[in-house]
């Protein structure tokens, strides 16, 4: 069973100590899709993980730092895998209550299922308790960081940050800006976007570890002036990020070529706002051409991939390559985009960026998959000097992972502990394809305990 460690919300968890773990690590020092496995993955099969403060202070193998701390006490996780956190650069929270919602393609399951349960974020009591819900959801899953949609309501921002701090999470969110193509219950306006944003940035950008995103839902349900206002918070907030969709979906690219007639194309749309720069995080990019994939890349802007929402809401599907081609490369997360995604879990999300893959013919290795669950997310969201990985200084945000978290997973991973990297491929692949909440075994925040099974 696992178990959520209420306490530590209370508790002063991360202060100054050393802390140790014992395992196998599996962490990226560079991007597989543009160097070879031997540069890019670190793979230790008997490692020693030290902590201070909630950081990272080294990593190496068992044999080579035990020496140096005799006298701390080592926590060890025999026949385990210790990963970075999860990184989700694409989620809703007010949709966790509406996953699984039957039968449409995106705009008539926005209308038909989004926007009637977006509508109760307005009560922040009511907020609260879906955001405790879905970040408990989060950490069990092992996800340690996301990139948040909350509605339209302020009060739905507040009730997520207040949660999010309390657990003490590396998140991003914003309040949705929409004043069209939408109900009047859930619309704002250009004007009342632009006050409500503000001061919201001004309450919580970099408070804690808690961050901002200017985030107008998309170019449907935006004016013209919206997105200039969306332009203008960013000139004057330049470190926060921008968060939107972007080409999910054929109709809608559609009735945005309607709705901006004088635009060259969906980007251009957000382009003439100026809100394409490399803090901007377009979730989907399905239906990109090659010109827009090529702004990007100049941009240094990030797609979150959200396979499993592409697939459920019948969107199509990612052109990967594309994205991570060596001429014109874009930053690339996984997105869960729950509810149109159906899973909370980067495993089962990274399981589905695989099929989509092979269904176009391509690969995606094992460490690819794993890779944009944590430093390619980390990349996308301009986090890497702070989590993705563990080298020394960094956030000790972590995973641990079971092979044998279920008897038929326990019976396809009987084999001992992988040495070398094609043993360890084969090992992270059966996570990835087999793996769910079931495989987190236990998740850390800032060195301390917060979910564990058993
Ligand atoms: N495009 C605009 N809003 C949404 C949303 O809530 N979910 C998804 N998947 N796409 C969108
Ligand atoms: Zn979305």
């Amino acid at each position: 069973m696992q178990r959520l460690y209420t306490d530590y919300i209370h508790q002063r968890f991360f202060m100054s100590s050393l802390k140790a773990f014992r395992s196998s690590f599996l962490d990226f020092i560079a991007d597989p899709f543009y160097v070879s496995e031997l540069e890019s993955v670190r793979y230790i099969p008997d490692g020693l993980l030290v902590l201070e403060d909630g950081k990272i202070k080294e990593i190496g193998t068992y044999d080579s730092l035990q020496h140096k701390y005799k006298e701390i006490s080592i926590t060890a996780y025999p026949g385990m895998l210790i990963m970075p956190g999860f990184i989700d650069t694409h989620v809703h929270f007010p949709q966790l209550e509406m996953i699984a919602s039957y039968g449409e393609q995106l705009l008539t399951w926005l209308n038909k299922y989004t926007f009637p349960t977006e509508g109760k974020f307005k009560d922040k009591t009511y907020a609260q308790k879906v955001a405790a819900i879905f970040l408990d959801e989060l950490l069990k899953n092992g996800t340690t960081t996301a990139l948040v949609f909350a509605t339209v309501h302020p009060e739905s921002v507040d009730a997520f940050f207040e949660e999010a701090n309390r657990r003490h999470l590396r998140t991003i969110a914003g309040k949705v800006m929409m004043d069209r193509n939408a109900p009047d219950f859930l619309t704002d306006t250009a004007e009342t976007s632009y006050q409500e944003t503000k001061a919201l940035i001004q309450k919580w950008h970099k408070k804690d570890r808690l961050l901002y995103a200017v985030t107008p839902r998309f170019a449907i349900t935006s004016t013209n002036e919206q997105l200039q206002i969306a332009g203008r918070l960013l000139q004057e907030f330049p470190d926060v990020y921008l968060h939107t969709h972007i080409s999910e979906n054929v109709d809608e690219v559609a009735f945005v070529k309607q709705l901006f007639p004088e635009s060259q194309g969906y980007l251009d749309v957000y382009d003439r706002a100026g809100l394409v720069g490399d803090r901007s995080v377009f979730a989907h990019g399905v239906h990109l051409t090659d010109a827009e994939f090529h702004r990007l890349s100049q941009a240094n802007a990030a797609i979150a991939f959200c396979p499993t929402s592409n697939l459920f809401l019948g969107s199509g599907l990612f052109r990967i390559e594309t994205a991570k081609s060596k001429d014109y490369p874009v930053k690339v997360g996984l997105g869960t985009d729950v509810g149109g995604g159906t899973s909370v879990s980067l495993l089962q999300t990274a399981n589905e960026a695989y099929k989509i893959a092979q269904l176009r013919q391509q690969k995606l290795s094992p460490f690819q998959t794993l890779f944009l669950a944590t430093l390619g997310g980390a990349k996308a969201l301009n986090l890497e000097a702070k989590i993705g990985n563990f080298n020394p200084g960094k956030e000790a945000d972590f995973v641990v992972l079971d092979p044998r978290a279920t008897p038929l997973m326990a019976f396809r991973n009987s084999d001992a502990t992988p040495t070398s990297l094609e043993e360890l491929a084969e090992r992270i692949f059966t996570l990835v394809i087999m793996g769910d909440d079931r495989a987190i075994h236990a998740t850390y925040i800032m060195g301390g305990l917060v979910m564990g099974n058993g």
